[in-house]
């Protein structure tokens, strides 16, 4: 098997998170590789936030909890939140499609990255697509035209069973041509 099957094999959405705080360095590690996925004309038309004092993480975990879903990031240690950017792109792309047409499938690309970095590093994490948008853009002060792509809990899981992974069968969703 290969190395990053092996690691898209064990990546998993943690929802329960040990009591025991994430190294700044390997929060770093994560946004350090991440960067390095691919984009649109290169765009890279992402941001990241990384949330790690205990009192800003308690704030963002209480956005990710309306509607009563997602409690169990009561115990997350650390957030990504994903901030979509302006991307340029060559001009000559420009003229036919939107400058923000690559944006959300590189956005994409580079969420998973963060995740299968931090599995690599022993942690686990979830992203989070529901959480109360106008709320975390106060506190971040993040503009309106601003798109806040997604927020990845993250932290050591309290347990390293991993899950048999409920997907759609190969035949479903390939053709060999
Ligand atoms: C865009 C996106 C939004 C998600 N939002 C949530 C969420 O709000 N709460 C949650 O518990 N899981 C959320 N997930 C996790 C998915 O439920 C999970 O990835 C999927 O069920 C597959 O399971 P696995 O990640 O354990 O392999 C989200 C995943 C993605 C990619």
């Amino acid at each position: 098997m290969s190395d990053y099957m092996e690691l898209a094999l064990k990546r998993q959405s943690t929802r329960q998170f040990a009591d025991k705080p994430v190294e700044h360095e390997k929060l770093v590690k994560c946004v350090e590789a991440a960067r390095l996925s691919p984009s649109g004309c290169n765009a890279q038309p992402w941001s990241f936030i990384v949330v790690e004092k205990p009192e800003v993480v308690a704030e963002v975990a209480k956005t990710t909890m309306q509607l009563g879903i997602n409690e169990y990031i009561a115990k997350a240690k650390a957030f990504f939140v994903v901030v979509e950017e302006y991307a340029q792109l060559m001009p000559k792309i420009a003229k036919i499609v939107h400058s923000q047409y690559f944006a959300k499938g590189d956005l994409g690309a580079v969420s998973l990255s963060l995740c299968l970095e931090a599995q690599s590093q022993g942690l686990g994490t979830c992203m989070l697509g529901i959480f109360d948008r106008p709320k975390l853009r106060e506190l971040f002060d993040i503009p309106k035209d601003k798109d806040i792509f997604i927020v990845i809990a993250v932290g050591y899981p309290s347990s390293d069973q991993v899950r048999t992974k409920d997907r759609k069968p190969l035949e479903e969703l390939v053709r060999f041509v």
